[in-house]
């Protein structure tokens, strides 16, 4: 192998820049050359590729966001445009992928792997900590750090005036996120699309709890499918028990910001191994970590995967919020 390409794609995440020095760099370490496709499966469609070396990738591992820039393609979900990012690659003679970025991107790269067998590796990349066989994505810790700032700063004027505040955080249709900041941020309820809390539940509780003196409390809110969805909550809150909740959103400001220690370590080490397992002649796997440990994973069994939200945390939350 003398060339492979890297590319971010999907939600950008804070570390992305991490993962995208630690492949270039290490590629130029091992004699390869090392190519950048803008956003991501867009700009492999419409040849937008250029040569990387090492002092492109110069101060960016404390930048949020993705210098290659990102985005979401559905061109790509079609064979014939898979054929022609294949055919755009070829001709720079680039035999190895690295792909950064969440399950769907990883759907489009095992299906050019297995159509025109170009070898790639996937890297997770995405606050949403969804992805099967990786304990760890690269941006999540960043998100968590980011939403809990902004629930510390609520928990002050929720207090100030006693107040019940719903705060949704993102995650599509994950819980991790929520889980989190809930259980880091003292949040008195957690609802996610797989939690089985209801709004009944939380009502009694919430009622119990002002009997037993507390005068403000937070609910964390996984946006599910349908970001806004803190409204319709608070509304049903209301109707059943005449409370009133604030409602924050906080969207997708999880999404900027500089990366965590933990997330800058992450995406170094997985940016490594990725050049690593190409030279090797691996692909069509993604690396995951386990513990402290990086692992690899099958992309098909990745995608077909799913990856549930820890109900342990959730309980846990909700038991020490008395
Ligand atoms: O996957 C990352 C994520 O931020 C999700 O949490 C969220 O549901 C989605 O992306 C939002 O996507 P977009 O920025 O395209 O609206």
């Amino acid at each position: 192998m003398k060339k492979i390409g890297v590319y971010t794609s999907g939600g950008d995440a804070p570390g992305m820049n991490a993962a995208i020095r630690a492949v270039v760099r290490m590629a130029v370490a091992k004699k390869l050359e090392v190519f950048g496709i803008h956003q991501g499966y867009i700009g492999m469609i419409e040849g937008k590729i250029n040569q990387f070396q090492p002092r492109d990738v110069a101060n960016i591992i404390q930048r949020g966001g993705t210098v290659l820039k990102t985005g979401r393609s559905t061109d790509f979900m079609k064979a014939e445009f898979r054929k022609k990012a294949a055919d755009n690659l070829r001709a720079l003679g680039i035999e190895g992928l690295v792909c950064i970025g969440g399950d769907g991107s990883f759907r489009g790269a095992h299906a050019l792997w297995e159509e025109q067998k170009i070898p790639v590796i996937g890297v997770p990349g995405t606050i949403d900590n969804d992805i099967f066989g990786s304990d760890n994505t690269i941006g999540f810790d960043t998100a968590v750090n980011t939403a809990l700032d902004a629930i510390d700063k609520i928990r002050d004027t929720a207090a100030s005036h006693d107040r019940l505040f719903i705060v949704e955080v993102m995650g599509r249709n994950s819980g991790h996120i929520a889980s989190y900041v809930g259980l880091a941020g003292g949040a008195e309820e957690i609802f996610t699309p797989d939690a089985n809390t209801t709004v009944e539940k939380a009502v009694d509780r919430i009622k119990e709890s002002i009997q037993r003196g507390k005068t403000s409390s937070i609910i964390i809110a996984a946006e599910g499918q349908k970001p806004g969805r803190a409204y319709d909550l608070a509304e049903a809150i209301r109707k059943k028990s005449g409370l009133d909740a604030k409602v924050c959103i906080l969207g997708h400001l999880q999404r900027g910001g500089s990366p965590t220690a933990s997330d800058r370590i992450l995406a170094s080490r997985m940016g490594a191994a990725a050049v690593e397992l190409l030279i090797q002649g691996q692909s069509d796997v993604m690396i995951g970590t386990d513990g402290q440990k990086l692992v690899t994973v099958p992309l098909d069994v990745v995608v077909k995967s799913e990856k549930k939200t820890s109900m342990d945390l959730i309980h846990l939350a909700t038991a020490l919020s008395i």
